[in-house]
C-alpha cells in the first residue's frame, strides 16, 4: 500500500492522497493542487484520522505558499489559508499542532521562495516523524500483546478496536494497529474484532481493508456487539486511537469509544489508547468540558454508501425520509476507564502524573 499522503511523482506542486471514502471497493488517488483542495479533503473526509489530518494540512500550507508566490498580496493568502485550514475539523488536535508548527517555521524567514521550501521540508518532516513515532508506539505496545499471549500459552490474542486508528489514519503503521502489526510480524497469533463504526464505517471499510491487506485475521462486528463478546471471554484487550488527549489523560476518540471502555471496565478487560504525542493537548485538563466535539451532517447517519451487486457504488437511504438524525463525531472516555496510554516514549498511566513521567518537559 502507498503512504497516505505524498507529492505527485512528476509534479512536486501537487499533493496526492487516497480518497478514503471509496475504500475498500475502489482505490482512487486524488490530486490536491491548492490549499482549498486540502481544506475540502479534510472537511469531506477524503483524508481522515488525527495524524493524517495534521500532515495533509501541513502540505496545504506548502500549496498556499506556492499560490502566495504568484500573488500581489501573499500575506493575505497565507493568513486566509491558515485560518480556513484551522476550521476544517475541530476535534483532532494534530491539525492545530501541525498548523502552529508550520506558522512558526514560516515566521523564521521573510522571502516567499524560502518560505515555500521551508513549508515543503517541514511537511515532509511531519510525515517522516509520524512514521517513526507510530513504529515506536508499536514497539512499546508489543509487550502488552506478548504478555497476554504468554498468559494464554500461545493461544490467539483477541483484540478489539474501534474506528480506524491504522496506517490509513496516519502515514504508516497506525497507532492502535501498530502493536498488532508488530505482534503479527513476530508470529504471535492475533485476531482483531473490528467495530464497524457507524456512521462512516471506518472500521468496516478501512481497518478491515488494512488488516486483510496485511494478512491479519480479523472479524467485523456491529458496534453493539463488543459488550456481548467481552462478557463471554472473547476479548483479551481493547486498543483504540485518539483525536485529542488532555494532560490528565481523558481521551476523545470516535463516537462509541466510551461505551467500549465502560464494557471493558465491567469485564476486567484492559483498555489501552495508543497515541503519538502530537495528539496530546497539554493546554486542557477536562476532556468532557474542554474538548470540542465535532457534529457532522445528519445525512451521514441517514444514508449509507456501498457497492451494489452490479459493482457500482451506491448511496441508499436508511431512515424515514423525514426523521431527523444527530451525528456527534466523537466522545470522551475519562482517564479512570483507561488502563494505559501507549506513546512513542513508552506506556503510562492515563493521568497527569503518568504523562509527565514520559514528557517531563511539559511540567508547568
Ligand atoms: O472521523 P475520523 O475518521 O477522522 O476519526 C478518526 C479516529 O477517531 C481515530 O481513532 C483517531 O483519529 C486516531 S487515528 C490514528
Amino acid at each position: 500500500m502507498n503512504r497516505t499522503v505524498w507529492l505527485k511523482p512528476d509534479n512536486s506542486q501537487i499533493v496526492q492522497v487516497i480518497d478514503q471514502r471509496y475504500l475498500p471497493h475502489e482505490v482512487i488517488i486524488r490530486d490536491l493542487a491548492t490549499w482549498q483542495d486540502v481544506e475540502v479533503a479534510i472537511k469531506d473526509m477524503i483524508v481522515r484520522g488525527a495524524p493524517l489530518i495534521g500532515a495533509t494540512a501541513a502540505y496545504g500550507v506548502y500549496l498556499a505558499c506556492l499560490e502566495a508566490q504568484k500573488s500581489e498580496q501573499p500575506e493575505k493568502i497565507l493568513e486566509l489559508a491558515f485560518a480556513r485550514l484551522r476550521e476544517s475539523r475541530p476535534t483532532a488536535v494534530n491539525l492545530f499542532w501541525a498548523l502552529d508548527r508550520m506558522k512558526a517555521t514560516l515566521s523564521e524567514v521573510t522571502d516567499l521562495p524560502t518560505k515555500t521550501t521551508l513549508a515543503l521540508n517541514t511537511a515532509h518532516a511531519i510525515v517522516e516523524e509520524d512514521v517513526e513515532v507510530c513504529r515506536l508506539i508499536g514497539v512499546h505496545g508489543l509487550p502488552i500483546v506478548q504478555a497476554i499471549s504468554e498468559r494464554k500459552k500461545g493461544e490467539v490474542v483477541n483484540i478489539l478496536t474501534h474506528c480506524n486508528a491504522g496506517r490509513l489514519g496516519c502515514i504508516e503503521w497506525g497507532t492502535a494497529t501498530s502493536p498488532i502489526y508488530q505482534a503479527h510480524k513476530l508470529g504471535i497469533p492475533v485476531h482483531v474484532w473490528v467495530d464497524e463504526t457507524r456512521p462512516r464505517n471506518q472500521g468496516a471499510s478501512l481497518t478491515a481493508w488494512e488488516l486483510s491487506q496485511a494478512g491479519i485475521p480479523h472479524t467485523v462486528i456491529v458496534d453493539n456487539a463488543g459488550g456481548h463478546l467481552m462478557q463471554h471471554g472473547f476479548v483479551d484487550m481493547v486498543i483504540v486511537g485518539t483525536d485529542r488527549t488532555t494532560r490528565t489523560g481523558d481521551v476523545a476518540n470516535k463516537i462509541g469509544t466510551y461505551l467500549k471502555a465502560l464494557a471493558a471496565k465491567d469485564n476486567n478487560i484492559p483498555f489501552y489508547v495508543a497515541l503519538p504525542s502530537t495528539t496530546l493537548d497539554w493546554t486542557i485538563r477536562d476532556g468532557l468540558t474542554e474538548i470540542p466535539i465535532e457534529e457532522r451532517s445528519q445525512n451521514e447517519v441517514k444514508y449509507i454508501m456501498g457497492k451494489a451487486q452490479d459493482g457500482s457504488m451506491q448511496t441508499v437511504l436508511l431512515t424515514p425520509e423525514n426523521s431527523p438524525a444527530s451525528n456527534y463525531g466523537f466522545d470522551v472516555t475519562p482517564a479512570r476507564l483507561i488502563t494505559g496510554l501507549v506513546t512513542e516514549r513508552g506506556v503510562c498511566e492515563a493521568s497527569e502524573k503518568g504523562l509527565l513521567g514520559l514528557f517531563p518537559e511539559k511540567k508547568l
